[in-house]
């Protein structure tokens, strides 16, 4: 069976993360596409050079023309421009939004039959951008936040609990900003519901409170700390972990950036929500049942995501 092919649109600090792992892992070939001359190129010539010394086999190639991207399997998108100090992801949304447009005309020409996961922010609206632009079917393009925001949650659990991450399941639902929902009474220690764990006295409902917070600041923390650019490792494995999901038809339930068509009472609308990935793509939408606190969390968060789309789609207008 011939190798899977991997295309990578953005060659910068995610861009490069991604293509180590999915070598590393033997996902696929991979094939770095970037705006910056020679720089996915070299990107990808450096990593190549590892591979007698880690000891994987994949090919990696990098260029600067879109057709490098040709009948790729999977096309993850990081191409645009993070954030700095100070910002928030929406202020990124009118360079990235262009950006997003044009890489998604390029997959739908390139690449049509390919998985895409985004990754640029604002993340829900430009998913919803670039799905438009590339004419793809929605359960074929999908938004990474979900996973990397319940990995944060589940970290920050596993520490206040001293216990193993790989004990912790945690939800995060909604859009991937400041107004996230972490279902508390979904996430778990073992299957043991965190309010459980509150009232056995294993933490505290403030410390509790505070978790959820440093969950939604998560980004933000990063960004502070590094102070030239934001996260760049954990949002890699993440995306590597839905790509895998789909390439080897695992059915992994994720919660990712899907496109709702009556689910959850939206339509046309992009947002973080549980789903099964396979070789279908989004197999399926979750629809969990939501208290009455968690789905006016939830709305604030989908209203959020609106305002996005509406500021595209003004942007949109006024170009034109
Ligand atoms: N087409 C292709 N690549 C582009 C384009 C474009 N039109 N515009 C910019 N790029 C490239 C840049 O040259 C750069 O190499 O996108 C890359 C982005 O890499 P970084 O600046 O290192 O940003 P990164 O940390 O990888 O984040 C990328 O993901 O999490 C989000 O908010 C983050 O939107 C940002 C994106």
């Amino acid at each position: 069976m011939a190798r899977k092919k991997i295309a990578l649109v953005g060659a910068g600090q995610i861009g490069g993360t991604l293509a180590l792992l999915a070598a590393q892992k033997e996902l696929g070939d991979v094939v770095l596409f970037d705006i910056a001359e020679g720089m996915p190129a070299g990107k990808a010539l450096d990593l190549a050079e590892t591979s007698p010394v880690e000891g994987f086999n994949a090919s990696l190639t990098g260029g600067n023309d879109y057709s490098v991207i040709e009948g790729a399997d999977v096309v993850i998108v990081t191409a645009g421009i993070p954030r700095k100090p100070g910002m928030s992801r929406d202020d990124l949304i009118g360079i990235n939004s262009g950006v997003c447009k044009t890489v998604g005309e390029a997959i739908g020409k390139y690449a049509p039959n390919a998985f895409v996961i985004v990754i640029t922010n604002p993340l829900d609206v430009m998913v919803w951008v670039l799905q438009q632009a590339s004419g793809l079917p929605p359960e074929r393009v999908v938004g990474m936040a979900g996973v990397l925001d319940s990995a944060r949650f589940r970290y920050f659990l596993a520490e206040e609990f001293n216990v193993s991450v790989e004990d912790v399941t945690a939800f995060v639902l909604g859009g991937h900003g400041d107004t996230m929902v972490p279902l508390v009474r979904y996430s778990t220690v073992a299957g043991i519901p965190l309010p459980d764990l509150v009232k056995m006295g294993w933490t505290t409902q403030e410390k509790l409170d505070a978790i959820v917070q440093r969950t939604r600041d998560g980004g933000a923390e990063i960004v502070k700390l590094l102070k030239t650019g934001s996260a760049f490792y954990a949002p890699a494995a993440s995306a590597i972990q839905m790509a895998e999901s789909y390439l080897k038809d695992q059915k992994r339930v994720l919660p990712v950036a899907a496109h709702l068509s009556g689910q959850y009472g939206q339509d046309d609308l992009y947002v973080g929500v549980p789903t099964i990935i396979g070789a279908g793509g989004v197999e399926k939408i979750i629809e969990i049942e939501l208290n009455d606190e968690e789905k006016a969390m939830f709305q604030n968060s989908v209203d959020a995501v609106k305002t996005l789309v509406d500021v595209v789609k003004k942007l949109d207008a006024e170009k034109s």
